[in-house]
């Protein structure tokens, strides 16, 4: 049994690893989050309290996170600044934490040399073609286009330069799209799913054309533990599920599910520098891990999914208006 310290546990993918580890491994479980607007308890809510503990506590605070590693086994580092539309309003909190934060849990992971897995996006890569036959692969040159993607390739590469130049023993992945239970309503399935409930038209960005390769949030919890369990120090992984739909696909989908009409949605103003298409070649991880995902159907991960929104409105109802002031002074 081992000891993980899981930041940025209580946002959405973090908190889905933990939910994941505590089902199918004995781990024990640190979580360190600065319940930021992103963080919520309450997708910790259930859990053993003897295996899972919430610290509040910010990544960039150097003594805490040394105190912290002190006392476990291996580190997975979820915590970040995640939105991209946020980046674009303001790209501070973007730089503190996906950079400076990721430092100071790298110069701890060198003192104390801890195992340290960086959770990463296929953002890094830039965008393609909706009619190029290519998808992302690890050889792929990072070419990112938002302030939020910048960050995350920035921290990519502090990673990189701790394993060659200090030997800290890290991987690193880059996933696709994410979509699943206790996703923030400012995401674009979560808020279409919500906007529905509550009676608003889903909006959809520019003409929707845009592709995402969608991976539900539990099959990328499994493949982070066999990158832990397996992976090869210093290398990275890219993390697919062969999931890739345009957005008004997935606009008509969720309209669908919810016994809706599929038209029943607006265009709203595009996203600046909007990324075409993004789509992840997880062959490496496959052949040389042999993992593989259990969610192969969107169709019904996407039902489980608006299921757990509408069972859970509680969760997500304090969010919801301040998310739809904020689209609606910028016209989205
Ligand atoms: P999220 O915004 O839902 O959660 C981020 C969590 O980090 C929140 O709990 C927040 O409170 C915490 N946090 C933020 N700043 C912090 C700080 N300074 N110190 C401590 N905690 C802090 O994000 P998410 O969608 O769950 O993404 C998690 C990670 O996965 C990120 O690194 C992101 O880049 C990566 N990723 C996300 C996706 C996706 O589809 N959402 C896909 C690939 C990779
Ligand atoms: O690819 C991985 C990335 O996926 C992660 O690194 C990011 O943390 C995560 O937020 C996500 O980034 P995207 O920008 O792709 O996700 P978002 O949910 O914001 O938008 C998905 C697509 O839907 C994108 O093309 C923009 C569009 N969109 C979004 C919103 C919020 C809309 O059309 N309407 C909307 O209301």
């Amino acid at each position: 049994m081992s000891h993980l310290l899981v930041t940025g546990g209580a946002g959405f993918i973090g908190s889905n690893f933990v939910h994941h580890v505590v089902a199918t491994t004995d781990h024990r479980v640190t979580v360190l989050d600065a319940l930021t607007y992103a963080g919520n308890r309450a997708s910790l809510a259930g859990l053993p309290e003897d295996r899972v503990r919430l610290v509040h506590g910010d990544i960039t605070d150097a003594p805490l996170v040394d105190e912290l590693f002190a006392e476990v086994d291996a580190v997975v580092h979820y915590a970040a600044e995640s939105h991209n539309d946020n980046s674009l309003h303001d790209p501070r909190p973007f730089l503190d934490t996906n950079i400076i934060g990721t430092y100071t849990l790298l110069e701890a992971a060198r003192k104390h040399t801890r195992r340290f897995h960086h959770i990463s996006t296929d953002e890094v890569y830039g965008d393609l073609e909706l009619d190029d036959p290519a998808r992302f692969t690890e050889s792929t040159p990072y070419n990112p286009s938002s302030p939020y993607s910048s960050t995350k390739a920035g921290s990519d590469l502090l990673v990189r330069a701790w394993v060659r130049s200090f030997g800290v023993q890290a991987t690193i992945s880059n996933c696709s799209n994410n979509y699943g239970p206790f996703q923030h309503v400012e995401k674009f399935i979560p808020r279409q799913i919500t906007n529905v409930i509550r009676g608003i038209r889903p909006k959809l960005y520019g003409a929707g054309e845009n592709v995402r390769d969608w991976i539900h949030a539990d099959d990328h919890s499994s493949a982070v533990l066999t990158i832990l369990e397996r992976g090869t120090i210093g290398e990275t992984y890219l993390i697919g599920a062969d999931g890739e739909r345009n957005n008004k696909e997935v606009v008509e989908l969720i309209l669908e599910l919810m016994g809706q009409e599929r038209d029943a949605y607006d265009h709203v103003t595009d996203r600046a520098g909007h990324d075409l298409r993004y789509a992840i070649d997880s062959t490496k991880l496959r052949s040389e891990l042999g993992w593989s995902p259990s969610y192969g159907d969107f169709e019904s991960g996407l039902r489980a999914t608006i299921g757990w929104y509408v069972e859970n409105e509680n969760w997500w109802a304090a969010a919801k208006d301040k998310t739809e002031a904020f689209y609606a002074a910028k016209g989205q």
